[in-house]
């Protein structure tokens, strides 16, 4: 054999070996960290969900997605549909880039009066909002390159069309202006749009979802955390015995209490034109790294529904999911609550979770005085699973998830700190980003005795919502084994007044 041959032989050898390993490894990923209960981009990187409403039965989600690559790129709008907000269906590509750029981040919204004009005979259309950003501009340096497009679609969401006048809302030149936000304001019969405008959030009104009029701003220094941009803001209102109270949503990145990205909230009032915060101090939506953008869907009546993108900045590009990257959280159900003079926003996991439960197994008084294997008692206890338990006095407690490899995720309640923590520092993989490895925390916010823990666990991602969901704290995590034992223990050697298990059925 000729040398060139064998050189030849040698590096297809080698290629072949290398394909083959890392097909094997993009396989085992697959296995191990795609969510069995969340909603997952099929293919590619996703970022925040984009475009949510509900019409004709259907939840609608739009999310940032490049369909080039598992990581951030030229941003489209994916398109997904579910009837439960918990399996989905995936269709193709919403909104496509053009001249005037990618597609960022925005809403979208039923008009049933059809303000906009663009509705034909019984057709009802459906419009989208959002930002263009131009990738071109933004290397060049200039501040022109986010503007406010609209789309509009006549047959459900299927097919959109880009309005020939686009941009509705033109730069005023500056980097940071982004994310549109609306809603229909009855009051005024106006369209209402909050934007995030650099350390501000923007309101805009219009009567038909073309021409735009600045209302008024809110923000600056002094308003909540600055640390990074303010994006993908939310404005919503709740109902409080009969009076309105508005809750204006924040995204922040970075600045959140537990590092990177994370979604700020203030109480106050809007009437129509201006949003007064009862207070400038930025409340948390969710304490745990791995809940961003989270906006609400749209035209769901007096349902309030949240989904936020499961990840962080701080490492989402680099996840060890090769084949795609990042997915929604749980979609949550949003109320406001007063603690003493306070409001604070409470989530809850939606109750179409129950729809997908099996193998409902109930405990009562489980005492902790040694170590609990719920999996010794619970033979088929597996992940996915929603677990429930209530303690009558708020004493230390602790869930631990391990595996055969000594690796472990411990999600507890530090009575003496009087708060939630989640520690994933040996949870398994964290060499794409160190301080992944890391133990976060969360305020207790009741003030009652009895401590409610309601978790939401999937293959690579924990959902806490303590206390009626007052304190949030949501967590991705790679281990290189599933979970398999589930144990209970507390140092107080507290009782487990009720414990609640069901396993939930894969949705892939
Ligand atoms: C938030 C964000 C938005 C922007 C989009 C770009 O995560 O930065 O402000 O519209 O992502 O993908």
């Amino acid at each position: 054999m000729n040398s060139l041959v064998k050189k030849c032989i040698v590096q297809f050898a080698f290629l072949f070996l290398v394909f083959n390993v890392s097909a094997q490894l993009n396989t085992i990923n697959e296995q191990l960290y795609r969510p069995r209960i969340h909603f997952t981009p099929a293919a590619n990187w996703m970022n925040d969900p984009n475009g949510m409403v509900f019409y004709k039965g259907v939840y609608h989600l739009f999310y940032q997605h490049n369909p080039g690559a598992p990581v951030w790129g030229p941003m489209h709008w994916g398109h997904a549909t579910s009837k439960d907000l918990i399996h989905w269906k995936h269709l193709p590509i919403g909104i496509y880039p053009d001249s005037l750029g990618t597609i960022f981040s925005g809403s979208a919204v039923v008009d049933y009066n059809n303000t906009s004009g663009f509705g034909k005979g019984t057709q009802v259309p459906l419009v989208a909002i959002y930002t263009q950003h131009n990738m071109d501009g933004e290397k060049a340096g200039r501040d022109d390159y986010q503007n406010q497009s609209i789309s509009v679609s006549l047959d459900e969401a299927k097919t959109w069309k880009t309005f020939s006048g686009n941009p509705v809302i033109k730069t005023p030149h500056l980097k940071d202006f982004r994310d549109p936000k609306v809603f229909w304001y009855a009051a005024n019969k106006t369209w209402i749009m909050s934007l995030a405008v650099g350390p501000n959030i923007e309101f805009y009104s219009s009567p038909n979802l073309k021409i735009w009029k600045k209302e008024s701003e809110v923000g600056g220094a002094g308003m909540g955390v600055h640390d990074g941009n303010w994006e993908c803001p939310d404005l919503l209102s709740f109902d409080d015995h009969g009076k309105k109270v508005w809750v204006l949503i924040v995204n922040v990145n970075p600045g959140a209490p537990n590092k990177g990205s994370g979604t700020q909230y203030f109480v106050g009032d809007f009437d129509g034109h201006q949003f007064t915060p009862l207070s400038r101090e930025a409340k948390w939506l969710d304490y745990g790294p791995d809940n961003y953008a989270g906006v609400t869907w749209s035209n769901t009546g007096a349902r309030i529904i949240l989904g936020g993108w499961m990840s962080n900045w701080l490492y989402a590009n680099s996840v060890p999911t090769e084949k795609w990257r990042n997915g929604l959280t749980i979609p949550r159900d949003l109320s406001l609550v007063k603690i003493g003079k306070d409001y604070r926003v409470a989530s809850k996991p939606i109750k179409e979770l129950a729809s997908i439960a099996y193998n409902n197994v109930n405990l009562k008084n489980i005492k902790l005085d040694k170590t609990f294997v719920i999996s010794d008692t619970i033979k088929k206890a597996t992940i996915p699973c929603r677990i429930n338990l209530s303690l009558l006095k708020a004493q230390n407690i602790e869930l631990v998830l391990s595996n055969n490899k000594g690796e472990q995720l411990i999600i507890g309640y530090d009575a003496k700190a009087n708060q939630y923590f989640i520690d994933r520092t040996k949870a398994g993989r964290s060499e794409f980003y160190p301080a992944f490895a890391a133990v976060h925390t969360a305020p207790r916010f009741s003030t009652s005795a009895q401590l409610d823990m309601s978790l939401v666990i999937d293959v690579a991602s924990v959902e806490l919502f303590a206390d009626g969901g007052l304190s949030v704290m949501t967590e991705i995590f790679f281990p290189t084994e599933a979970f398999s034992k589930f144990e209970l223990r507390s140092a107080d050697k507290t009782t487990v007044h009720h414990f609640y298990y069901t396993g939930l059925k894969s949705i892939l």
